[in-house]
């Protein structure tokens, strides 16, 4: 008889980019209390729930981000990502999106509609397959189910 692993639905990939190491004491009214760490813990434990395991990476450099994306291709099944405000500013992380050709949710722990003008346009919407904005980071547990569902 066989039983399932833990982690035999493949990687996903949890990248979070510039300031989102401050999470937990940047701006709380905004972002909530939960830190960096709890972010890639609930998100973890959901992945590993649902039969996948997960690679982490927070950045503030956009290169960096740009690497891990490329070398997601061929490692991960998934993307979830958190651009922060390069979301606002980056044709390079789009372009990169577009380019590995994985399934990626797009989140954002606050409702960036609700914000500011600027916020309000995603360079990497349009390559996403989904966009979770404004359920806090329940957002990165709610990215998880949607490959949960999707993905075979
Ligand atoms: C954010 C929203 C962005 O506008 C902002 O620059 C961030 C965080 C969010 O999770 O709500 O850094 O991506």
């Amino acid at each position: 008889m066989t039983s399932s692993h833990a982690a035999d639905r493949g990687t996903l990939l949890i990248l979070n980019g510039p300031n989102l190491n401050l999470l937990g004491t940047r701006e709380p009214e905004i972002y909530g209390a939960s830190t960096l760490a709890d972010v890639e813990q609930l998100t973890t434990a959901a992945a590993k729930a649902a039969g996948f395991s997960t690679t982490c990476l927070q950045s503030n450099h956009e290169g960096a981000l740009l690497d891990a994306i490329h070398a997601a291709r061929g490692t991960a099944v998934g993307i979830i990502i958190n651009a922060g405000a390069y979301t606002h500013t980056s044709v390079a992380l789009r372009d990169a999106i577009a380019g590995v050709e994985l399934p990626t949710v797009e989140v954002h722990i606050s409702n960036v509609h609700k914000r500011e003008e600027f916020r309000h346009h995603s360079y990497l919407s349009a390559v996403c397959n989904a966009v979770i904005v404004g359920a806090g980071v329940h957002g990165y547990e709610l990215a998880v189910s949607y490959f949960a569902k999707t993905l075979a």
